[in-house]
């Protein structure tokens, strides 16, 4: 493999850091964070090792949906900043070899949308055909529903025009029509704008419902992502589009485009995300070796993005309702910690009782796992939630840079949280001053694994380890291989792994110091600490394990 590939098809092995520019950094002492205090920040960033930014929504907006009800797609903010603020942004983020990405919201607007305004002002209105109207409510199923606590229909009745429009999200949400070609055309309008102004892309939010009312107008539905995606790629070879696509794996190959990979770039792993949170919570590798066994291949130039956590609830949808109580019993049993009746809003840290080792380990068996890394800010701290605020706000609090919070010198725009996991006890400023701290485990992490790209690019394969406490799995490039371990329960384990075909090799760990043998007939033992985690790079006799990593081909 050359690693020149890894410059073009740079997305397989980014890591991808997810930020909120409100809740980030205050530049002008308002309480809200904006762009010029998240351009003040860029070389934290640049530091930790990140490479590609993703920005949630940064535009004009009512913000009843925390910014994803937006009301205008071409502008920022007025609180975030402006577009010079925005452009400076980019500029400065591209000079530390960042490139970004941001939310691309356009299954729905606001209600609060002139576009919509419009669309409601009479049934013969120009846009009215750009929202989804109907004469009758149509009949709902609630498993439709996607914010239960809320809503308990998809239609909601306008006065004015005497019709139902459609909103899969709030009802101050209103679906856009994609049928309308004229819609499609003003949905790539946004990207090609936004991609002269230098993203390299976009998180695709809600991409199922997106398409799910393009029929019939198109030959199929996903032949609308094929259109943004080439789209994209006429303006912008490198640009990619990485998707929110919650769906069973065997419906979610057809996003990535079946067998082309010419539709969504990358798809966000959500089964592999609640079947590793399923094995934690049980200390027992089994659901997430399954998962990863069963989890299809991407087309070329395609991959699976991997996460634990997100802005959103930790969601656990995808497993049946027994393990979903057995989640939500280990890390969030309060009433007040669970929401949509599906999820968790908390973050990985007070959900794993603080235990600096057991949170290490995560994000050790997060970056090993094969795709691309996506964390939340915040995380690289271990940072907490603020079950203060309301519904999924508990996990979008302000940045914690120095222990007196340092996010603004002004009332902040959401509350500080306090106790154990407050400023004065998790901060920036004293993980750098400490080697031993998160901080400095995710900034190895990230270098190991970026010198690592069999992790992202390799095949990969689920070993037996013999206890179930303990994941491991072996991830082959072009000759080079890369031995990966970790034990998920608290007592110190020795587990054998056979290796075939590389027999009489040498393994070096990459994250202490440590050295293995396999065996000539492929066998290793491998002693690993309470929650330990090791990755080991294997080196054939006589070549020093930092010329066995990838070669030039
Ligand atoms: C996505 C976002 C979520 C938002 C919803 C409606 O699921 O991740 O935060 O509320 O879409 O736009």
């Amino acid at each position: 493999m050359r690693l020149t590939y890894t410059s073009d098809v740079w997305w397989k092995n980014a890591v991808v850091y997810c930020l909120d520019v409100e809740t980030f950094k205050d530049g002008n002492d308002d309480g809200v964070g904006d762009f010029r205090g998240l351009t003040q920040q860029i070389d934290y960033l640049a530091g930790l090792g990140v490479t590609c930014l993703w920005l949630m929504p940064f535009f004009p907006t009512p913000n009843r949906d925390d910014g994803y009800d937006i009301t205008d797609f071409y502008s920022i903010d007025p609180r975030l900043g402006t577009l010079g603020d925005f452009v400076e942004f980019m500029r400065t983020a591209h000079d530390r070899g960042l490139r970004v990405i941001a939310d691309l919201v356009v299954n729905h607007t606001s209600d609060q949308h002139p576009w919509f305004k419009e669309a409601r002002s009479a049934k013969d209105s120009p846009r009215r055909d750009w929202y989804v109207w109907s004469d009758k409510p149509e009949p709902d199923n609630p498993e439709q529903v996607v914010f239960p606590d809320k809503e308990d229909s998809i239609w909601e009745y306008d006065k004015g025009s005497r019709q139902y429009y459609l909103h899969s999200f709030y009802r101050h949400q209103p679906d856009l029509n994609v049928a309308n070609p004229e819609v499609r055309d003003e949905i790539t309008r946004i990207l090609g704008f936004w991609m002269e102004l230098g993203l390299s892309g976009f998180r695709v939010d809600a991409v199922p419902f997106l398409i799910e009312n393009v029929a019939p107008e198109l030959a199929s539905p996903h032949d609308f992502l094929a259109d943004l995606r080439a789209f994209m790629t006429r303006r912008k070879g490198e640009s990619i589009l990485l998707g929110e696509v919650n769906v069973a794996y065997k419906d979610l190959v057809t996003y990535f485009g079946e067998g082309l990979g010419d539709q969504i770039t990358m798809c966000f792993d959500f089964i592999g995300m609640q079947k590793a949170w399923l094995s934690m919570a049980r200390s027992d590798a089994t659901p997430l070796a399954a998962a990863l066994r069963e989890r299809p291949k991407p087309p070329k130039d395609c991959q699976w993005a991997v996460f634990l956590r997100n802005h959103d609830e930790l969601t656990l949808d995808k497993l049946t309702d027994e393990e979903r109580e057995e989640v939500f019993q280990a890390f969030g049993p309060e009433k007040d910690m669970q929401i949509f009746g599906r999820g968790l809003r908390r973050r990985l840290p007070t959900m794993l009782g603080g235990d600096l080792r057991r949170i290490k380990m995560a994000y050790s068996l997060l970056f090993s796992l094969p795709g691309t890394p996506v964390i939340f800010y915040g995380e690289e701290i271990g940072m907490g939630e603020n079950l203060a605020e309301e519904g999924r706000m508990a996990v979008r609090i302000p940045m914690q840079w120095s222990e007196d919070g340092g996010f603004s010198r002004a009332e902040p725009v959401r509350e500080i949280p306090e106790g154990s996991f407050a400023p004065d006890r998790v901060n920036v400023a004293d993980q750098k001053r400490d080697t031993d701290s998160l901080l400095r485990w995710f900034q190895l992490l990230i270098e190991r694994y970026r010198e690592c790209p069999e992790l992202a690019w390799g095949d990969y394969t689920v070993l037996e380890t013999g206890h179930k406490a303990v994941f491991a799995h072996r991830c082959d490039a072009d000759g080079a291989t890369v031995v990966v371990a970790h034990n998920l329960c608290d007592t110190a384990q020795e587990v054998e792994l056979t290796l075939e075909g590389i027999d009489g090799y040498q393994l070096t760990d990459l994250l202490a110091d440590g050295t293995a043998e396999v065996s000539d007939k492929g066998a290793v033992r491998l002693p690993l600490g309470p929650h330990g985690s090791r990755w080991l790079r294997a080196s054939p006799p006589r070549i020093s394990p930092e010329d066995a990593s990838v070669k030039s081909r």
